[in-house]
Parts: structure tokens; sequence; C-alpha cells
């Protein structure tokens, strides 16, 4: 595993008081977040909202997206909505948002182009699938080997675990953010977890590299591992 492993109680706070940290740092400047989809992410947008919301300051603040369903921004499976309704319907105003608009003509180089005319992501946060998946870079699907120089692909899940079409980050795009951090929580996750710290190339996860990766993780999904 690359990074950094904190065993926290609560990923949900650990991860708001880590934004705010790094956020708040001084002298004041442009904060650049990258959200991610998934339960485990919206609580901790919705803590991020309630602890952090005036302990930021929102206004220089960009939001981006690390991936994104194929679907319309109001669909109840997108990213966008999923971060609107846990957290940016309940703050200030951010200084600019970038919803990865899959309905566009080719979206990812769209992203991708996007991307490249800004600096580089302060920090990117990310989810772990029980399959070891990561953004939507999932098992076995072509995202993995994107050619390089790639910054975000269209991806699907070739086993159809999981739903849409997909927008999504690439590995190099990952590790140019400047901060990586990955939330881990419940038990539901301590095999795809274990996977990960034991090196398991099959799970996308591993793959994660950057200047430094943070593995939020709680004790639950440390728990005593299930299969080996
Ligand atoms: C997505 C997410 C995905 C998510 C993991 C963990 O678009 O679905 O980006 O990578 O972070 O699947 O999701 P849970 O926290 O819901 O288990």
């Amino acid at each position: 595993m690359n990074g950094s492993l904190v065993v926290v109680d609560d990923v949900a706070k650990a991860f708001a008081q880590l934004v705010a940290d790094q956020a708040n740092l001084k002298p004041a400047k442009p904060f650049s977040l990258a959200f991610s989809g998934g339960s485990t992410a919206r609580d901790c947008y919705q803590e991020l909202s309630r602890s952090a919301s005036t302990a930021i300051d929102w206004s220089i603040v960009t939001g981006w997206w690390g991936d994104e369903r194929c679907v319309p921004l109001i669909d109840i499976d997108s990213n966008f909505r999923l971060v609107k309704e846990a957290l940016l319907d309940l703050i200030e105003p951010l200084a600019a948002v970038h919803p990865m608009q899959s309905e566009i003509t080719d979206p990812a180089l769209a992203y991708e182009e996007l991307l490249r005319a800004s600096p580089p992501i302060d920090l990117i946060h990310l989810g772990l699938g029980p399959d070891g998946h990561t953004a939507s870079l999932f098992p076995d699907s072509d995202a993995l080997d994107s050619p390089k120089g790639r910054l975000v692909v269209q991806n699907r899940d070739p086993l159809s675990n999981n739903p849409h079409e997909r927008l999504t980050f690439t590995f190099e795009a990952i590790a140019q953010c400047t901060t990586v951090v990955v939330t881990v929580a419940g038990s539901a996750k301590t095999d795809a977890l274990h996977r990960v710290l034991d090196g398991d190339l099959s799970a996308p996860a591993t793959h994660l590299t950057g200047t430094n990766v943070i593995w939020l993780v709680d004790n639950a999904a440390m728990g005593a591992r299930t299969s080996r």
C-alpha cells in the first residue's frame, strides 16, 4: 500500500478536520478539492457541512469531481447531486465548482482539458469499494491501462457490480494531486482494505500513488478479515 494508514474512531470527523486543516493553511490561498461519490463520502460531506462550514473560507475553494456516473446531474445516482445535497446546499458558495458533464461531446477530454488549464488539485477524496475499486477504476476495466498522459477517461465495471457508464480520473491524474485522502469505513470494507494493505495488485486501489497519500480508516474496516 502506498501512503500512510491512519486508524480513527470516526472517519467523517477525521476527514472534515483534515480538510479544514489543509484549506486553512496560512497565508490564505485558493484551495481545490476533488469530491468522491459513495455513502462514506456522503457522511464525510455532511460532517464537513456541520463541523467545518464556518472553519473554511469556501469563497477561495474550487470543487472538482474525481469520478461521476454518466447520468444527468440531477439524477439520484449523480455524484454531483450527492455533493450538492450533502454539502454545497448547506454552506457558503464556493469560488467555483466543476461538475463532470457527461452529456457533452467527448466529456472525458473536455474535463481533462479543464484540468490541464488549472493548477494541480490540492486534495482529492477517494473511497474504496468492496471489490477494491477506487474512483471508477474497477477491477479488470479498461481505465486501469489508460494511455500515458490521459487524466480523465470513460469507463464501466465489466462485472456490472457498479452501475452506469462512468467518467473517472486515471491513476496518473490522482497522482498529480497534492494530497490523496482515501476514506474507508465499516466491516464491509475489511477484505478490500486488507487486500490493499497486503499489496494485492488485483485490487485497483493498491495502485494509488501520490506525493501524500493518507488512508483514513475506522476500526471496523481494519477488523478481523474474513477471507484469505
Ligand atoms: C462512486 C464512488 C466510488 C465509491 C466507493 C465506496 O462513484 O461510486 O466514487 O468509488 O467511493 O464505491 O463507496 P461507499 O462509501 O458507498 O462504499
